[in-house]
């Protein structure tokens, strides 16, 4: 007789799923994004992102402190500036509030994480784009966007971040702030490149959490949700170009180009877990329709399944607080 093959042999008891786990998460695994607003009294909670707030630099500290204690691995830094204007001035200002925090975070937690900044204008522009526009305002101007992005590494590289994160997605822009990082003196300086970021409405909350001054959408620059082979092309010129490290957002819903990406880089590919993904769990919890605490674990580790080396995640120091 043919034996049965069964592989709930291998499931009958917690010790024996353990030792068969494909994948596990640790804490190092996960970065946790951070907001600090200039020129707040007290931490301001962010309405469609229960739990999040925007930092003021003392909340911004202890924030990084507890992370840091939790064992995450690292954290981004986005800054709202209390001034915004046309160029995005605020960003390559060393006195601007992304700059000034930089710093201030450096001092506090050392090397306990790795300090990354968003390198990106759209929090600092009065029309809310990632760069610069073009002269009959119909567009975002490509190469001369590059310019901004290259003052705003030098000056996110002053303040001492160890990993620039290009958000932006304009063309070149990996080339362009490594030739200018490397002709300062900051060959050191490592290039997160947001490769595969698509034009998500998952970003919903988000624009609330900087108070985006965005009308329209980002469809010029970011990559259309159609297209998964591109995802790959944008993550080769990024490599090509000097990026340390890729990554693919949103994370949930494009697992697809995930797995792509991490089977095709040479360098370590990370995801994003972003706003609006973080806000649907929180919303359904809070309605009592799911298990807030083992969906969270259970989409963090999906995303990790995928391909991802690490990944950012709202969720970051409470999550890292129950799998150490
Ligand atoms: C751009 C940037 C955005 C996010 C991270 N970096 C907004 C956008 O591209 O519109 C979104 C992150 C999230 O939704 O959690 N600086």
């Amino acid at each position: 007789m043919t034996p049965m093959i069964r592989p709930r042999r291998l499931r009958a008891t917690p010790a024996l799923r353990g030792l068969t786990a494909e994948t596990r998460l640790h804490p190092r695994d996960l970065i946790l994004p951070m907001f600090v607003r200039e020129g707040l009294s007290a931490p301001a909670p962010i309405g469609s992102m229960p739990g999040v707030a925007q930092h003021t630099l003392d909340s911004l500290r202890a924030a990084a402190t507890e992370a840091a204690t939790a064992g995450v691995g690292g954290v981004m830094l986005f800054g709202i500036p209390a001034e915004r204007d046309g160029r995005g001035s605020a960003a390559d200002d060393p006195q601007g509030i992304l700059n000034v925090a930089t710093a201030a975070l450096r001092e506090e937690v050392g090397d306990a994480l790795v300090v990354q900044t968003d390198l990106c204008l759209d929090e600092f522009t009065d029309h809310g784009h990632c760069g610069v526009l073009t002269a009959d305002g119909a567009g975002v101007d490509n190469d001369a966007t590059l310019d901004r992005y290259r003052a705003m590494a030098l000056a996110q590289a002053e303040a001492g971040s160890e990993l620039l994160g290009l958000s932006g997605m304009m063309d070149g822009q990996v080339a362009a702030v490594r030739g200018a990082l490397d002709d300062a003196g900051f060959a050191d300086t490592a290039l997160l490149a947001y490769s595969a970021k698509y034009a998500s409405a998952f970003y919903g909350p988000f624009r609330e959490a900087v108070d985006s001054q965005l009308t329209g959408d980002r469809k010029g620059y970011q990559m259309d949700p159609a297209n998964r082979r591109e995802g790959l092309r944008e993550v080769e010129l990024d490599i090509a170009e000097g990026a340390d490290i890729v990554m693919v957002k949103p994370a949930m819903s494009y697992l697809d180009v995930l797995a792509d990406v991490a089977h095709a880089s040479s360098v370590p590919v990370w995801a994003y877990q972003v706003s609006g993904e973080a806000a649907m769990i929180e919303a359904a919890a809070q309605n009592g329709w799911i298990d807030r605490q083992r969906v969270i674990e259970e989409s963090v580790l999906s995303i990790k399944r995928a391909g991802a080396d690490a990944i950012l995640s709202y969720f970051a120091t409470e999550l890292a607080g129950w799998i150490r």
